[in-house]
């Protein structure tokens, strides 16, 4: 996607199609009066029949205008302003979006002044750039097509500015827009590969990969020496699999000093569940691939802050594993150590994406983060909870977590918090170890985050169960590339 910044709409010049959002004012040519004069009175007459009376999110599209050199006009209805929040915007945009994709759109010019009221001009080019780039998401189906995959028909945007500080509001919101929806991209793409595609190694070779393009130092740990750190945890998981487990480490230096402290995101790289011996039912297993999204997010999000060059140092682990039933998988009722130190009891081999991650989490001491975020599709419990529209958040340190809070309400990636308490950590004892990997059956999402909270009391420490939002909803059964707007957004808070 190319995104320029125009000076002011100029009818002369040349463009496929013409984007004009408008008010629902009493006379709604007023806006435009000069685009309505030179097309003999098209929004007038368009308004008289009631073809268009720009209601919140209506696109009306005229082809061939007269008097307009144009091949579409597209209106956009913003609605009444009153209730025209962040959210409404967005929606606009992702109407309007969808709509360009349908119409085979490459290069449109977009006036937008109307939509530019409660939410500011960066606000609305970054939720654009988001809108178009996923309306124009494809997946390329065969593994072998996605290695050499092409850019697709690229969307030219030029978005007109009022003035000069609204073209670098304009500039910088499409940067950031475009630097998400490429993060995103990468995670929708991850997310949707089958399991026998993405496996460890696979999402191993593409942190290298990612690596060598955006200058990340990657380092990858195989089963050997994760046994050597004593990670018998992470390791316990992967022995019912043949594919081998792998611990991939991503560095991103942005600082001046690359010695500065990062920021650490763990991302559970599960890249298939079928639980185990402790197997899920039939119906939608295959979904289950998707239980390396919280990885993705990290790509994705490693990404993001790469192509915006962000000034801060971030460290990105991945615990990556299959779980599947096998002679030597995990037992219910098996012991496990953990790099920590600490016994687990694994009553249930489907709650498998802690036993990962608690060991990832331990190795991410060695940072010294300044915060860790974990992000994962952890518990079932949190799509009841909060649907596919929101992530659960707990933590450890209150200001990481409303930063993250934050985060979501800003690029719209919402997260909500759930309480972490001694009473929810009691349902973690176990008979015969220092913690049961399963707290019964109320409130799974909170004793999930509860035993990864006895990994995490070295640091500050947030924690995102993005069970629900990272696929399925309204995306349909799709990968969403949901975290990487709240994770990157995290992240462009700290500079
Ligand atoms: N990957 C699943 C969680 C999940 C479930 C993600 C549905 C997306 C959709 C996780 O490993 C899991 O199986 N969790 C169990 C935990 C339970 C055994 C305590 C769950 O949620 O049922
Ligand atoms: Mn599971
Ligand atoms: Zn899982």
């Amino acid at each position: 996607m190319k995104v320029h910044i125009k000076s002011s709409l100029n009818l002369k010049a040349k463009t496929a199609c013409l984007v004009v959002a408008l008010k629902p004012l009493k006379k709604i040519s007023s806006q435009q009066s000069e685009l309505n004069a030179a097309s003999d009175k098209l929004i007038d007459r368009l308004q008289d029949k009631d073809l268009f009376s720009a209601k919140q999110g209506e696109v009306t599209v005229v082809s061939a205008p007269a008097g307009l050199e144009v091949d579409h006009l597209v209106l956009l209805g913003t609605g009444a302003e009153r209730t025209l929040g962040t959210e409404e915007t967005r929606e606009v945009l992702s109407r309007l979006a969808r709509k360009l994709k349908v119409m085979g759109v490459d290069d449109a010019t977009l006036e937008l002044a109307a939509l530019i009221s409660k939410s500011d001009a960066e606000t609305v080019a970054r939720h654009l750039v988001e809108a178009v780039g996923d309306a124009g998401y494809t997946y390329v189906k065969t593994p072998k097509a996605y290695e050499h995959k092409k850019p697709g028909k690229d969307i030219k945007l030029s978005l007109c500015a009022a003035d000069r500080k609204q073209a670098a509001l304009l500039k910088q919101g499409s940067n950031v827009g475009q630097a998400i929806d490429s993060g995103k991209t990468l995670a929708k793409d991850l997310g949707n590969m089958p399991g026998n595609v993405c496996t460890p190694t696979y999402l191993a070779n593409q942190a290298k990969k990612l690596g060598r393009s955006h200058g990340l130092k990657v380092k990858i740990l195989n089963e050997k020496e994760m046994g050597e750190l004593g990670m018998g945890s992470l390791l316990s998981v992967s022995k019912g699999s043949r594919e081998p487990a792998k611990l991939i480490v991503m560095e991103y230096f942005g600082a001046k000093n690359k010695k500065d402290s990062p920021h650490a995101l763990v991302g559970k790289g599960l890249t298939f569940d079928a639980g185990g011996i402790s197997l899920k039912p039939g119906p939608k297993m295959d979904e289950m691939k998707y239980d390396m999204c919280g990885a993705a997010s990290v790509f994705g999000t490693m990404l993001a802050i790469a192509e915006m060059k962000l000034p801060i140092n971030v460290v990105g682990v991945v615990p990556s594993s299959e779980n599947l039933p096998d002679g030597l998988a995990n037992k219910p009722g098996d012991v496990v150590t953990s790099m920590a130190g600490r016994t687990i009891e694994i009553l249930n081999t489907d709650a498998e994406g802690r036993l990962i991650l608690c060991d990832a989490l331990t190795y991410t001491e060695r940072f010294k983060p300044k915060s860790v975020i974990d992000i994962a599709t952890l518990t079932g419990a949190v799509i009841v909870a909060l649907g596919h529209q929101t992530a659960g958040v707990m933590g450890n340190d209150q200001e990481v977590v409303d930063a993250v809070l934050e985060a979501g309400e800003q690029s719209l990636d919402f997260a909500w918090q759930l309480p972490i308490k001694d009473t929810y950590k009691r349902q973690l004892k176990s008979d015969y170890a220092d913690l049961a990997n399963i707290g019964g059956p109320s409130a799974g999402t909170i004793t999930a985050a509860c035993f990864l909270s006895y990994f995490a009391e070295n640091f500050k420490w947030a924690h995102l169960d993005i069970a629900g939002t990272a696929w399925g909803g309204a995306a349909g059964k799709r990968a969403s590339g949901r975290a990487v707007p709240i994770l990157t957004q995290y992240l462009l808070n700290q500079k």
